[in-house]
């Protein structure tokens, strides 16, 4: 479970508010979409939600767990997937799951499972012997949200977690996310794409210049804009030039 209460950001010294006092509740066995258009404040969110980032006030708590009073505990919760690339390029794949499990003390049999379960399940078994370096995009995507499964984490946390993914690839990395919320995970992620939002989530969120706008089911967003898609209800909310906000 996610909970943002009153979760404010200001950054810097021009005291840029990104974040206004955000109000959201995920429980487990959700995959909650996290919409919004480019800069309303999905990344800081899921950053001060990471522990990443302090909130300048109010509070994110994982499972009951204040992420700023007891970090430590909080991240042991988390498996997140960043939406940079800054990984450990000379490690293998393997080598990079090792290091994973070993930062989250996951013993040798759950670790070689769970390698094993979530390596077959990304297509990635014959690449994880070479160097990180030698991946495409979006096999380091993978890998990285292999890593982040490695210790079975309660909430998991993905940043625009489609960029790069072929449609093969979008495609299992979606059944994951439903597969780890029906085994009573909370998955909560940030995407650009309304299709797989409207589809593969039990709730979504849109924030817009720093504040939460809309939130409920997709179907209740819907019938709350007359039954239009999603894609349009989005555009009506949060205004501006379509192309402009749908092009990332
Ligand atoms: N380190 C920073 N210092 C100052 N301002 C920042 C910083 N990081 C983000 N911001 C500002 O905070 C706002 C929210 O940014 P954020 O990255 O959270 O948006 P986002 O919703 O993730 O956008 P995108 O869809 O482009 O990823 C933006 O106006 C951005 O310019
Ligand atoms: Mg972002």
């Amino acid at each position: 479970m996610i909970e943002f209460v009153q979760t404010t950001k200001r950054y810097g010294k021009s005291n840029k508010l990104a974040l206004d006092q955000l109000n959201l509740s995920v429980p487990n066995r959700c995959v909650y979409g996290f919409l919004g258009p480019n800069g309303a404040g999905k990344t800081t969110a899921i950053r001060m939600l990471t522990g990443a980032l302090r909130p300048t006030s109010g509070t994110v708590k994982v499972n009951g767990i204040d992420v700023t009073e007891d970090p430590v505990a909080a991240k042991r919760l988390i498996g997140f997937v960043p939406d940079t690339q800054e990984m450990y390029e000379r490690l293998t794949g393997w080598e990079y799951l090792n290091f994973m499990a070993d930062i989250f003390g996951v013993n040798e049999e759950d670790r070689r499972a769970r390698a094993d379960r979530y390596l077959a399940t990304f297509e990635m078994t014959e690449a994880a012997g070479s160097r990180i370096q030698s991946y495409s995009r979006g096999m380091k995507q993978k890998i990285a949200v292999i890593g982040a499964l490695i210790h079975d984490p309660e909430v998991w946390v993905l940043d625009e977690p489609m960029v790069g993914l072929d449609p093969r690839a979008a495609f299992l990395l979606k059944e994951e996310m439903r597969r780890q919320a029906d085994a009573g995970k909370t998955v909560f992620f940030s995407t650009h794409v309304l299709e797989v939002a409207e589809k593969l989530c039990d709730r979504v969120g849109i924030i817009s210049h720093g504040k939460l706008i809309a939130e409920g089911t997709p179907e209740e967003l819907q019938h709350s804009a007359g039954d239009e898609s999603l894609e349009q209800v989005f555009l009506e909310m949060t205004g501006g030039d379509p192309a402009e906000e749908t092009s990332k």
